[in-house]
């Protein structure tokens, strides 16, 4: 089955064409990344503004590069939560359109369980395991047991550890998005020079939500006071000490829900699994299965939403013309535990 799949959940607007949910056949980007470099975030007016502008483009890219004729195609799928609103909006008319206009099936996609399936496209991984979602937006770690199944654990219950990354390099000065920058400036830097803090939560939260608002805090405002004797407070010696805190934080969050579930294959997924050190780390201090997808497919991308898809199309599963973009998913929400 030849599914096209879409994503403008956030600022890359993203068109692929998957056979049976395994085989890319195309996978084309357009990136807004200096369209939003000079605010150092994505401006949501910007983005979808752009998304209109990119999206037939992006899309007879991706029949071209696939060598496939529209009227091959035999479903659209495509990102509808969560995300921008604007931008999801984007995707969704033009996947609506087309499917209404060539008799196609649709499916709309949960971006969360994108990433997660992401690495399936590479090498099938055996359900349940856990899935670390590490983005610009999304900072979850949860225990998948099907395509479709997930159950959440933790979040972040402020920033997202790719935001944090961002913020960080913003205060520094090394450019938007600026995680890929921190992890190369870290590798000529010493991890042990800063003595961050990690951040203790409050009892009372679920026992793997995660909080990245003080330790971004410490390394803006108040770096010097964590500066071990003997060390400069250099670039380099700051992103190394500051990545390996988020990564140490990341591990032990994984390792100790790898301990009580008793699982041990692991799925990093996200913009932040593609951190070089998070990899080394993972592989070096412990004894547990990793997988991780390529880079292009740690980012948003549409070949993880039409490999999704497939699975949910084979079954039967089908959206109405009703389907509307969401900006969240509740359960995906930090705190919605504590709410109910
Ligand atoms: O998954 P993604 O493309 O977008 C969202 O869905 O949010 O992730 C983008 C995030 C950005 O925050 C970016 O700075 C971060 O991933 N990122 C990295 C690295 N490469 C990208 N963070 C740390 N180390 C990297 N090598
Ligand atoms: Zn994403």
């Amino acid at each position: 089955m030849l599914v096209l799949g879409i994503d403008t959940s956030c600022d890359d607007c993203a068109v692929a064409i998957v056979k049976d949910g395994q085989t890319i056949l195309s996978s084309v980007i357009a990136s807004q990344n200096e369209a939003h470099a000079e605010f150092q975030g994505v401006v949501p007016e910007i983005a979808s503004r752009l998304h209109t502008e990119h999206i037939v483009p992006v899309y007879r890219q991706a029949l071209e590069e696939a060598g496939v004729e529209e009227s091959s195609l035999e479903a659209v799928a495509v990102t509808a939560r969560p995300g921008l609103v604007g931008s999801l909006l984007v995707g969704l008319s033009f996947a609506k359109a087309l499917a209404f206009s060539r008799h196609l099936p649709l499916w709309g996609v949960d971006h969360i369980l994108a990433h997660l399936y992401a690495v399936q496209l590479e090498s099938p991984i055996l359900y349940p395991h856990l899935g670390l979602l590490v983005s610009g937006g999304h900072t979850i770690l949860a225990k998948v047991t099907n395509f479709d199944q997930l159950e959440v654990l933790g979040t972040t219950v402020d920033d997202a550890v790719g935001e944090t990354f961002d913020k960080v390099a913003k205060f520094l000065g090394l450019g938007y998005p600026g995680g890929k920058a921190v992890d190369t400036l870290a590798q000529s830097g010493q991890a042990e020079a800063f003595r961050f803090p990690r951040p203790q939560l409050k009892p009372g939260r679920r026992p793997y939500d995660l909080s990245f608002s003080g330790l971004k805090t410490a390394v803006i405002h108040q770096r010097e006071s964590f500066l071990n004797p003997g060390f400069e407070n250099s670039l380099p010696n700051v992103c190394a000490s500051f990545q390996k805190t988020v990564v140490d934080m990341l591990i032990s969050l994984v390792k100790r829900a790898a301990q009580e579930t008793g699982i041990s294959t692991v799925v990093l997924a996200g913009g932040v699994a593609s951190n070089s050190s998070l990899r080394k780390e993972f592989a070096q201090t412990t004894s547990l299965k990793v997988y991780y997808p390529s880079l292009p497919l740690c980012t948003d991308n549409g070949a993880m939403v039409a490999g999704l898809a497939y699975h949910h199309l084979l079954r039967g599963d089908r959206s109405t013309w009703s389907l509307n973009a969401e900006s969240r998913v509740p359960h995906f929400k930090a705190f919605s535990h504590t709410k109910s």
